[in-house]
This record gives structure tokens, C-alpha cells and sequence, in this order.
């Protein structure tokens, strides 16, 4: 089965003013073996790099939006920043004035797009967590109307950015979990995408 995966990847970016932003250590390298993965499976590629392609949280939002509805697979791997400047300044901000800079939370784009999911799709999303791994991987599993969540635990000391082997949770919305103490991230993304490909299967035959 031929499925057509929309994949979203790499930081977001908030910009301050004209030579600012705001953005967080994401490499997208996860973002590049999912596109791999899903090449070599034979399927079909919609992958939207961020901040390359769509540098804000409502940019990737907008191209989202746009491009769901032809979509199986939904893969939101992008690490989209929660907050940004409340206003861009056309000019840039005089060190002196840091203080005014305000800020205001972004949408949560995931959840705004299970409004607009349909029964055959999958989503898959990530979840970084620090503390109660389980509790809030679970909660977004069901406010963000996944199918499958990859959680990974970031601290002071593990931070899972770039090209290396991590710790991962694969939880489903059955609550179901495969653990894998540590996993490259190649491999970890060829099993995501087999993994979206048998909820895709099990969605459109219910009683297999
Ligand atoms: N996500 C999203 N829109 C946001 C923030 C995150 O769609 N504004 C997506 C991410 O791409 C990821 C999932 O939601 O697939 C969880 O992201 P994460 O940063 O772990 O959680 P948040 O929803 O931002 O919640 P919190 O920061 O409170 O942990």
C-alpha cells in the first residue's frame, strides 16, 4: 500500500526584529531519516523543512493547513516554539529596550489540525519531557488526536538533539509501548514509519 506522508521537521524561528530571533536546538535530523524512511518504503513525500520552507510557528501552520487533505501520514516532528514576540520590530531593538519585548503563546498546531482529521489519517507526534513522561506524553496523545506519540526524555545532562543515539517511548493511542533504551535515530524513524503504515491498515480495516 502506497501511502502519501506529510512530514514537518526542523526549528521553528520567532523573529525579534530585523537581525533577532527566537528558536530552540533542533537540527531536524529526526525530520531527515523519516524522509528517508518514507522514500524507501516507496511512498509518496511531502516534507516541509523548518525554517527553511516555513520559519514560523504560523507559517508551518498556514503550509499545514494547506496540505493535510491530500495526506495518510501526518508526522509532526517539527520543533515548533510556544511562544513568540508579540509584535516584530521593523527596526532593530537597542539592547537597552530587551525589556519591552513581550510575548505571546503560538497555536498549538497539532491540535488545531485534529480538528480537520479525518478517520483514515494517522498523526504521529513527538513529546519532550522532563518530568511526569508518561502523564503528559498520554495528554498530548489525546489532545493533539494522535495515533502514535514518540516520547523522549530531555534534562540538563540528556539532550537529544542531532545524530545520535537516544531513549524512546513509541506509545499508542491504545496506550500500548515499545521502549527502546538506545536507538539511533535512522532505525528509530524506519520503525515510525512501519508503525504509521500498520495504523493506516488497521483504520481502514477496523475488524482485522
Ligand atoms: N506542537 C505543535 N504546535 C506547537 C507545539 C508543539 O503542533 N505549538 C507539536 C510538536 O511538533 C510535537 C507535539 O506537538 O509533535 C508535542 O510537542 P512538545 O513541544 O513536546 O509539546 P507542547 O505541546 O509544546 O507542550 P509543552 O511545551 O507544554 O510540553
Amino acid at each position: 500500500m502506497k501511502l502519501r506522508f506529510l512530514i514537518a521537521s526542523g526549528p521553528t524561528r520567532e523573529p525579534i526584529d530585523p537581525v533577532r530571533y527566537l528558536s530552540n536546538y533542533s537540527t531536524g535530523t529526526m525530520g531527515r531519516f523519516l524522509a528517508e524512511a518514507v522514500k524507501k518504503r516507496g511512498h509518496k513525500l511531502d516534507w516541509v523543512r523548518c525554517p527553511e520552507e516555513a520559519e514560523s510557528a504560523r507559517d508551518l501552520e498556514k503550509v499545514l493547513t494547506q496540505r493535510l487533505a491530500s495526506a495518510d501520514v501526518l508526522v509532526m516532528a517539527a520543533a515548533v516554539c510556544d511562544a513568540r514576540p508579540k509584535a516584530v520590530s521593523a527596526k532593530k531593538i537597542k539592547k537597552d529596550k530587551f525589556d519591552s519585548i513581550k510575548l505571546v503563546k503560538n497555536p498549538d498546531i497539532l491540535a488545531g489540525l485534529a480538528k480537520k482529521k479525518k478517520s483514515s489519517q494517522v498523526f504521529v507526534g513527538f513529546a519532550l519531557e522532563s518530568q511526569d513522561l508518561f502523564k503528559n506524553a498520554l495528554s498530548k496523545l489525546k489532545r493533539k488526536s494522535l495515533d502514535l506519540i514518540v516520547l523522549q526524555r530531555v534534562t540538563k545532562n540528556i539532550k537529544p538533539f542531532g545524530d545520535q543515539s537516544i531513549e524512546a517511548f513509541l506509545i499508542k493511542k491504545d496506550q500500548s509501548q515499545n521502549v527502546f533504551e538506545s536507538i539511533g535515530k535512522k532505525k528509530l524513524a524506519e520503525i515510525i514509519v512501519r508503525e504509521a503504515e500498520k495504523l493506516v491498515r488497521d483504520s481502514r480495516n477496523p475488524f482485522c
